[in-house]
């Protein structure tokens, strides 16, 4: 681990991820409204891996829903490879493009369809895409055994282990060749020495390394990062 808790990227790299000043309230009928993120800024630079650490109900999963797309924030902006998420004329088809095209998400629970084979699973974020079948179902294949499920390419996501269903959804985040990974608890429904092997794969399985923020409890998980930065009472904890 190189720093903690320095919320912005060295300012002379790339900014894969800008996050400016994120605010979001959650307004619930009869409920006085709940400000979960209160004015969160940093950015990641190109390839650079960033832990997101915080007590449960911090807002973590809300930020990183944010940073992704799929979750609008209450004001501020996110500029994902230079483009903005959320301002601007077109921005819902640009912020949905952009999430088809640059993101990959890992969740803690995996999320595969339980119907369809660990290739279809890896092929699904392709099918909104422009990718020609037989190639990425290459892909997809080429993927899996890279994570070291070759032998198991006809099973249904039923019929492996935790840590393979994660594997499997590790392959998924990377089909589109994203320039940023969302990890959200990736290894927190694993043992330690399964959730270590996944971090492995994820830093490691691409030949150039993908710019990375990942939610995480796991100190092991932290540590493996570039920085740490702490989410606290709606803000990052310097
Ligand atoms: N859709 C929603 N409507 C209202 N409140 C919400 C909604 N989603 C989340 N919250 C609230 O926002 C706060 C932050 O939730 P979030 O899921 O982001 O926390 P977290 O840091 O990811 O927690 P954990 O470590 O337990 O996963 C919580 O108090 C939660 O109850
Ligand atoms: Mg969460």
């Amino acid at each position: 681990m190189r720093q903690a808790f320095v919320p912005m990227a060295p300012c002379e790299m790339f900014h894969m991820l800008d996050v400016s000043e994120i605010v979001r309230v959650y307004r619930l009928p009869g409920q006085p409204p709940i400000r979960v993120l209160d004015g969160v800024s940093f950015s990641v630079a190109d390839g650079e891996h960033v832990a997101i650490v915080g007590r449960s109900g911090a807002g973590k999963t809300t930020l990183l829903n944010i940073l992704g797309g799929l979750d609008k924030p209450t004001s501020g902006d996110v500029r994902l490879d230079g483009r903005s998420l959320f301002r601007g004329f077109g921005a819902s088809r640009r912020r949905n493009r952009i999430r088809a095209t640059k993101v990959g998400f890992i969740f803690q629970s995996y999320h595969l369809m339980p119907e369809l084979d660990i290739v279809e699973n890896v092929l699904l974020p392709s099918m909104t895409g422009v990718a020609h079948i037989p190639a990425a179902r290459a892909r997809a294949k080429d993927l899996l055994e890279k994570v070291g499920l070759g032998g198991r390419l006809g099973h249904l996501p039923a019929e492996l282990s935790g840590g393979e269903q994660q594997r499997v959804a590790l392959a998924r985040a990377l089909m589109c060749r994203p320039q940023l990974i969302l990890a959200d608890e990736p290894t927190g429904n694993l043992d330690a020495l399964t959730g270590a092997e996944i971090l492995k794969l994820l830093f490691e399985v691409n030949e150039t390394p993908i710019a990375c923020v990942m939610v995480t409890h796991s100190a092991d998980a932290a540590a493996r990062c570039d920085r740490v930065l702490k989410l606290e009472k709606g803000r990052l904890a310097m």
